[in-house]
């Protein structure tokens, strides 16, 4: 028997040849599928599981008052690996009084998410926005001070627990000027944003150091192109950063753009990773979830991509809760947005097919004897599909279930045969042991 993988999908595989070495000598077609659905199950069965097959995080924010809420920590705990304070780092929270600093919120959620082997976001340094008082009240070089005093002293508590710091959040205007935004600590210089970067670094020299903001999405859009060139502008100055987060707060007045994998990709293109930071999708149904899976496949598109967060786990968690936004239902069920992140996540690897269409098709190697091996497909997007299947070398069919199949060597084409959107193929190798090719159109 071959032990041969294809990498992205190596522990499903493994799963599968295990159970294949058990069952192989009472196999039949019959069994075949039960044991197909079995490997669909551990290509990913969670968020994070799906989302680390390609080395990304998937990650959410945690609100430190409900850590008590036991089904709240319960999906949490099974879905993410990473998370974000949803206020408890801000700058409100962490120094209520100036340089009277109290980590007690933010320490709860560190804590909580380490003991369960999760990474944290911290969020943020600097921002205009859940400034205390008493900085609210405060310009100039005495402001200068005291915010990157601020970030000195927050980083360095927290040095060496945090995967990646938003150094600074929001500080681009919206609308078309593509400048900077007025605020208390713009006022202090244009310089106040690298200032900023250069005192996280030195505090915490081993988190990632990220710029944060929203409406940055849609790559024609100014406030886009201003942000990408001051990351620009960094770099070739050689002033720290090594992220750029893209907030993703979506509604129909700020829907997911057609050219989101365009934007990663460019930012990506200077040197930094992208993150998808606080993502959130107002809406309902089908139009909800496809826009989810349309932000998954931009960031499996963009190698750079490192990750994605939403901003709460049930809807009834979310800061904006009137617009349905995230994954769970108030009663923790997941939702069809759920299903289409998950199939997507799980068809990035091998599967994503960009511009085949509106569907992907996930393909898994299962079962395999000397002679032959079972490959199974699964199909997401659409029920009307036709999947053209290339085999390799001198494979040829010897099996099939679920789907109507057309031709026996060469191209095989797959359509619906009345049982749903999985389906798979017994091959006999003739000396061809790796997976055929696979890509799926809408029909
Ligand atoms: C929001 C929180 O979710 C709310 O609980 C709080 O009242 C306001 O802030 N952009 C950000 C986040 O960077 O910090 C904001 O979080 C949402 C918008």
């Amino acid at each position: 028997m071959t032990r041969t993988r294809t990498s992205q999908h190596s522990r499903r595989s493994l799963r599968a040849i295990s159970f294949g070495t058990l069952a192989a000598v009472v196999l039949t077609s019959a069994v075949s599928v039960g044991v197909a659905a079995t490997s669909a199950q551990a290509a990913g069965s969670t968020l994070q599981a799906a989302a680390a097959e390609s080395g990304r995080y998937f990650g959410t924010a945690i609100a430190a008052n409900k850590l008590s809420d036991s089904q709240y920590t319960t999906i949490a705990n099974r879905e993410f690996n990473m998370v974000t304070a949803e206020n408890e780092m801000k700058l409100d929270a962490t120094e209520p009084n100036q340089n009277q600093f109290n980590f007690t919120n933010g320490d709860r959620i560190v804590s909580w998410a380490r003991s369960n082997g999760k990474q944290v976001r911290g969020h943020t340094l600097a921002w205009h926005s859940q400034q205390p008082g008493w900085m609210q009240n405060m310009s100039g070089t005495a402001l200068r001070n005291a915010m990157l005093n601020h970030v000195t002293q927050v980083a360095t508590h927290y040095r060496g627990q945090i995967h990646s710091w938003d150094v600074v959040n929001e500080a681009f205007a919206d609308g078309s000027s593509g400048a900077r935004r007025d605020s208390n600590l713009q006022r202090t210089g244009n310089d106040w944003i690298e200032a900023a970067f250069r005192a996280a670094r030195a505090a915490d020299p081993n988190a990632k150091l990220c710029y944060n903001d929203y409406n940055t999405d849609n790559w024609s859009h100014a406030k886009t192109q201003a942000v990408y060139n001051m990351v620009r502008d960094f770099k070739s100055r050689g002033v720290p950063i090594d992220c750029v987060g893209f907030q993703a707060h979506f509604n129909s007045g700020n829907p997911v753009p057609s050219n989101y994998h365009t934007t990663l990709g460019n930012f990506a293109a200077l040197g930094v990773d992208v993150q998808i930071t606080e993502l959130d999708i107002a809406g309902s149904g089908t139009s909800q979830a496809e826009q989810y899976r349309g932000i998954m496949q931009a960031c499996l598109a963009v190698a750079r991509c490192t990750g994605v967060s939403v901003w709460g786990v049930r809807d009834s968690d979310s800061w904006r809760a009137g617009d349905t936004p995230l994954l769970f239902d108030g009663n923790g069920n997941k939702k069809l947005a759920y299903n289409y992140t998950l199939d997507a996540l799980n068809a990035g690897g091998n599967g994503g097919n960009p511009g085949a269409g509106d569907c992907t098709v996930t393909v898994t190697r299962a079962e395999e004897w000397n002679d032959r091996f079972n490959v199974t497909f699964a199909v997401s997007g659409t029920s009307s599909w036709r999947v053209s299947i290339g085999l390799q070398g001198g494979q040829s069919l010897q099996n099939s279930w679920n789907a109507a199949i057309s031709g026996t060597s060469g191209t095989l084409t797959a359509t619906p045969n009345g049982n749903g959107n999985s389906f798979g193929i017994t091959l006999y190798k003739n000396g061809s042991t790796g997976l055929p090719s696979a890509t799926c159109s809408t029909t």
